[in-house]
């Protein structure tokens, strides 16, 4: 059970890049890293495009003013010259930005959590894997439900053989806030449409990615051999970018695996939904009930599973924080994705690469192998949905 005693040796001076007083996700961040003081100090940011704003949110977060930066270059530039510097920079901003960001913050030593999708192509990802590792520094990714303890209890089952061979992976992640076109559109949206903005997907990379590294994380024996990817945009000033998909996968072992991501699905409040299928049982869970996970064996009574009781496996109870009493929920699973990246930097600093080994957390390579999903995507899709050998 994780309480917050620490588990690195000091805070890490932390600071954001976006994710300002507007932004959708940058609470999150900060629910997260500050969750345990014993693992990040929020010390600077430049969290507004609009720096006046951003200077104003970040006083009212308590931040030091003279630590308050017009935009991210400042931030770097003097944050770099301080004895007491930013050592980890998150990224909460759109799209078209990851990449240079993270580049200008690696290049200046700083290690850096990004935001999903990580960036546009491979190629991008691959200039930052070996510029990180040239320079000895982190790269995590927040693909926010992978911390919950019932995504481990889910893999430590699957890894004991409780499923038997896997045949089937179903995965849903939709919602209906975009059902209607965009004549309202606020600004979080006009980027996720626009290809120049979002990249080459948008409900894809907006929420498919969630799904496909959570499956790698449950299923991490399984490898994608071809997919048939099927995109729409009902809304048509979304068009090249869809706002509804469907993808089939067959993986290396025989299973096949169907995935749909929709932000049309009118009425629905918003879900993700995962069914592993075996050949002796089944495992299903949801974030609409995070704390139950659906366990079916064949020919027996089905059981509901509930997060923070003892009968779970050591994996599952080693990262739970509430207790089976309480709600386990996004806030907790965030929390623990940003204590795994605290660890892996504190692990780099020391140089104990031993530990790095063995230690899991949603590193460059998560973030590479969604943009490589999203790659195999759109060349399904743009090619009328073809079957694709996945590159
Ligand atoms: P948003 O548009 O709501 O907010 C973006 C924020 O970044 C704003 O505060 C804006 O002023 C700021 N910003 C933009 N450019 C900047 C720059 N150059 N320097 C400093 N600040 C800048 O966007 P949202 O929805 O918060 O998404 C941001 C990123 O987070 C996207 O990559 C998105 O895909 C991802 N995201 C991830 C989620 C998750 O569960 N992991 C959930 C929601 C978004």
């Amino acid at each position: 059970m994780l309480n917050g005693e620490k588990c690195i040796e000091r805070p890490l001076r932390w600071g954001m890049i976006g994710g300002g007083r507007t932004g959708q996700v940058g609470y999150k961040h900060r629910t997260a890293a500050l969750r345990d003081n014993t693992a990040y100090q929020l010390v600077c940011g430049a969290f507004d495009l609009d720096a006046e704003r951003g200077k104003a949110f970040g006083k009212n977060l308590s931040v030091d003013e003279d630590r308050l930066y017009a935009d991210y270059l400042t931030l770097i530039a003097e944050e770099s010259q301080r004895a007491d510097g930013v050592e980890v920079v998150s990224i909460a901003t759109p799209n078209f930005t990851h990449f240079d960001i993270t580049k200008a913050c690696l290049e200046a030593g700083i290690h850096v959590i990004c935001e999903k999708p990580l960036f546009f192509t491979v190629a991008e990802c691959d200039v930052i894997a070996k510029l990180a590792s040239d320079k000895g520094l982190i790269v995590g990714v927040t693909y926010g439900f992978t911390g919950h303890p019932l995504v481990h209890q889910m893999a430590a089952m699957v890894k004991r053989g409780l499923l038997g061979d896997i045949r089937i992976v179903d995965m849903q992640y939709t919602h209906g806030f975009n059902s209607d076109d965009d004549r309202h559109a606020g600004e979080a949206m006009k980027w996720r449409t626009n290809p120049a903005t979002a990249g080459p997907t948008f409900v894809l990379g907006d929420i498919g990615t969630h799904l496909y590294y959570l499956s790698e994380v449950v299923l991490p024996e399984l490898t994608i051999d071809k997919l048939l990817c099927d995109r729409k945009a009902f809304i048509p000033s979304r068009a090249p970018l869809e706002d509804h998909a469907t993808v089939l996968m067959h993986y290396n072992n025989g299973a096949r695996g169907r995935l749909w991501v929709s932000s049309v699905n009118a009425g629905n409040m918003g879900s993700q939904r995962y069914r592993f299928v075996g050949s002796k049982a089944s495992i299903e869970w949801s974030d609409t009930h995070p704390d139950q996970l659906i366990y079916e064996v064949q020919g027996q009574p089905n059981q509901i599973l509930h997060h923070g009781m003892p009968y779970l496996e050591d994996e599952a109870l080693a990262v739970d924080r509430m207790g089976a009493l309480h709600t386990e929920g996004l806030g907790d699973s965030w929390a623990n994705i940003y204590l795994w990246i605290a660890q892996a930097i504190d692990a780099k600093q020391r140089g104990d690469e031993g530990f790095l080994n063995s230690h899991h957390y949603p590193g460059i390579e998560a973030g590479t192998d969604g943009v490589r999903w999203l790659e195999n995507c759109v060349r399904s899709a743009d090619n009328g949905s073809a079957w694709v050998n996945f590159e």
